[in-house]
Parts: C-alpha cells; sequence; structure tokens
C-alpha cells in the first residue's frame, strides 16, 4: 500500500514549507534486537520513513527494548517478541529482515570460531523466515557472514521458497570502514570517498580495490599494503580494544542501518547500488561481494568485478580458497538433518 504525505521542513530561513514525498508501508524486523548491534540498528531503523512498523525479536529482553525506542517521536509503531513462540508473529508480513543474532568474537578467535554456536541460530531464524515472510529481504549480519548467508540460501532452498534477488549477507562495514581510513589518508571527506570492497567479511576475503577509490587517488606500495591489511583486520583492532566484551556494534549498526535502508528504497523504487555477499556468478565462488544495484525486485543486477590491478587480481586469487571452503561449510551444515 503506497500513500503520498505531506511533510513540514524549517528553512535555514525560519520559513516553514511543505513538500511532497512519496512514503511506503514497510515491515522491517531485527532479530537478535537485544543486542549490542540490534539495539542501536532497532533506533537508527525508527527514524527510516518508509518503516511504519519495526518488529523487535529477540531470545530476552525485547520487551524493554521495544518500550524504550517506542517512545521516540518516529511515526512507526514498534512492537517486542521475545522466544521462539513468537517469530511468527515477529516475521508475518515483514519486507526486510535484519539479523545481528549470534554470539561476537573474543580477542583471539576468528569469526569462524562463532559457527559451532551462530550456525544453528541463523538456521532456526532462516527457517522463521522462509515460513512466514518467505518474499522479505533478509539482510545477515551473524558472523561468519562468509558460511551465514549459504545457510539461509540452502533453507530457503529446502523449503521451496529461494530467491538469490533477496538474501544479503552485509558487507556495509567493510565500506564504511575503508572509506573512512582512505579519506582521512588522503585528506577526502569520507562520505565522499567511494572504496568498492569485494570478496567476503573475514581476514583476507575481505579486498578492498583502492585502485577503484573515488575520487582518484595514488598510493605507494607501503601505504597500500598498510591500508589494505587495516581494512581487512578492523574488526580485529576493535574486538581488541573491547577487550573481551565484544566486537563492532556501534559502527555496525550503522552500517547495517544505512544497508537495510538502502534495501527499503530499492523495494520502493529509488534505485541505488551497495556492495553485498550475494549468490553469484562473477568468480568461481558461489557467493561473493560485489556492487549490487537495489531496486524494487532486491538486487537488480551485480555491477560485478571492478577493474583491479595486478596487486589485486593476486589477492582475488588468493582469497577464493578460503572463501570457497567457509561456503561448503554453510551449505553441508544446512543440509545436515
Ligand atoms: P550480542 O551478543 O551483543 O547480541 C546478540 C543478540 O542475539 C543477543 O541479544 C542475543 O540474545 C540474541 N540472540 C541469540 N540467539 C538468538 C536467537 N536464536 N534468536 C534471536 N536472537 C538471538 O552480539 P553483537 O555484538 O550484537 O553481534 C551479533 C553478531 O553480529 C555476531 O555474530 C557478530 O560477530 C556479528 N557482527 C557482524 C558484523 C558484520 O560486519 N557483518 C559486524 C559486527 C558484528
Ligand atoms: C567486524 O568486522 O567488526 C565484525 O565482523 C565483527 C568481528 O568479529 O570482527
Amino acid at each position: 500500500m503506497s500513500f503520498t504525505r505531506l511533510s513540514a521542513t524549517t528553512t535555514k530561513a525560519g520559513v516553514r514549507a511543505f513538500s511532497t514525498a512519496r512514503a511506503q508501508n514497510y515491515k522491517v524486523a531485527i532479530l537478535g534486537a537485544a543486542g549490542g548491534i540490534g539495539q542501536p540498528c532497532s533506533l537508527l531503523m525508527s527514524q527510516d520513513p518508509r518503516v511504519t512498523h519495526l518488529s523487535l525479536f529477540d531470545v530476552v529482553n525485547t520487551p524493554g527494548v521495544a518500550a524504550d525506542v517506542s517512545h521516540n517521536n518516529f511515526a512507526c509503531k514498534v512492537t517486542g517478541h521475545t522466544g521462539d513462540a513468537e517469530l511468527e508473529e515477529a516475521l508475518t508480513g515483514c519486507d526486510v529482515v535484519v539479523i545481528p543474532a549470534g554470539v561476537p568474537r573474543k580477542p583471539g578467535m576468528t569469526r569462524d570460531d562463532l559457527f559451532n554456536t551462530n550456525a544453528g541460530i541463523v538456521k532456526n531464524l532462516a527457517t522463521g523466515c522462509a515460513k512466514y515472510c518467505p518474499d522479505a529481504a533478509l539482510c545477515i549480519i551473524s558472523n561468519p557472514v562468509n558460511s551465514t548467508v549459504p545457510i539461509a540460501s540452502e533453507v530457503f532452498k529446502k523449503h521451496g521458497v529461494y530467491n538469490p534477488r533477496k538474501i544479503f549477507g552485509v558487507t556495509t562495514l567493510d565500506v564504511v570502514r575503508a572509506n573512512k581510513f582512505v579519506g582521512d589518508a588522503k585528506g577526502t571527506d569520507p562520505q565522499k570517498t567511494h572504496v568498492p570492497v569485494i570478496g567476503g567479511h573475514a581476514g583476507i576475503t575481505i579486498l578492498p580495490i583502492l585502485s577503484q577509490v573515488t575520487p582518484k587517488a595514488e598510493f605507494g606500495d607501503a601505504e597500500r599494503d598498510a591500508l589494505t591489511t587495516r581494512i581487512q583486520n578492523a574488526g580485529t583492532e576493535v574486538v581488541e580494544a573491547k577487550a573481551g566484551t565484544g566486537s563492532a556494534t556501534l559502527s555496525m549498526a550503522f552500517a547495517g542501518a544505512r544497508f537495510a535502508s538502502n534495501v527499503l528504497k530499492g523495494l520502493d523504487g529509488e534505485y541505488n547500488v551497495e556492495c553485498s555477499y550475494v549468490q553469484s556468478d562473477v568468480t568461481s565462488a558461489e557467493y561473493f561481494s560485489t556492487p549490487v544495484v537495489l531496486g524494487p525486485r532486491g538486487m537488480e543486477c551485480n555491477l560485478g568485478l571492478p577493474e583491479m590491478n595486478d596487486y589485486e587480481k593476486k589477492g582475488l586469487e588468493a582469497l577464493l580458497p578460503e572463501l570457497k571452503e567457509s561456503i561448503k561449510k554453510g551449505v553441508e551444515f544446512a543440509n545436515k538433518e
């Protein structure tokens, strides 16, 4: 259902001006809404004018988070749902589902070390999505993303509702970090600095394509190596700084909300481009992150690999075996009874 809404804005001169804005009636669920990412992500999504119903699901503490977020003066309805018995209600009618449910890393762990706990959580939640909102776009944040996206995809296949246009691994934080680090290094505004980041979301599978940064910038070998390594290890930088209390939450909430809002914009007819880890045929890996066009059908098209220099081509060759192994692990897990 769509409607046109009048909104009032106050200009610098203090004049009240009215403009027409198209707005849609979208339901968005956050699964893992009471967590370190889930709470700030819920807050940010409640501010998206396209969201008319924000459905907050977790195994604990959702009544408090929902009550808290619902007091902000935004139009959307906020509901809280707790535990498996309330998953159907949380998901029914959803257009977009954001999934940050699962445990985070502690120092010394890899993202793959989270597999044993998080794979089952994602499988269970994806099963709920396949049953109760099979047409929703899934934005999967839970690690290891390189495996959890294949898990969710296999679950949807088993239920006969798989649509590869609508299952996204959220790699936006890698792009946000790359834009920030390169912007700071080159003296450009990080919000206007754009670095494509391709591959997956773990260690060397995160491949920033610095040769294609806009505005165009030149990097010496040492600077290129240092920036590439920092972008690849940025998650670990936060895990170590948090010293055992978790991993990136605030920057991830920002990046996750940006991605989910851009998916919503696309559904609403406002085409836009984000890097995302999706089912793909641009390399020999079955899932791969590249820039994709978001639109009314979810992923409208995959823009494929950016141009790469020899250093980046070597990085691509090096990451494929690890990425394929993580994909295989996810597929096998999902198909195990
Ligand atoms: P957290 O422990 O603070 O929160 C996780 C939440 O998930 C908790 O509230 C927990 O109750 C909930 N949860 C657990 N099992 C659940 C289930 N079956 N159903 C619903 N909710 C459930 O962790 P966090 O810091 O928010 O991180 C969450 C996940 O996001 C981790 O796996 C982390 O590695 C990942 N992460 C990914 C990225 C990325 O770039 N994709 C970035 C940061 C973190
Ligand atoms: C990140 O990149 O910050 C997340 O994947 C969390 C982590 O474990 O590093």
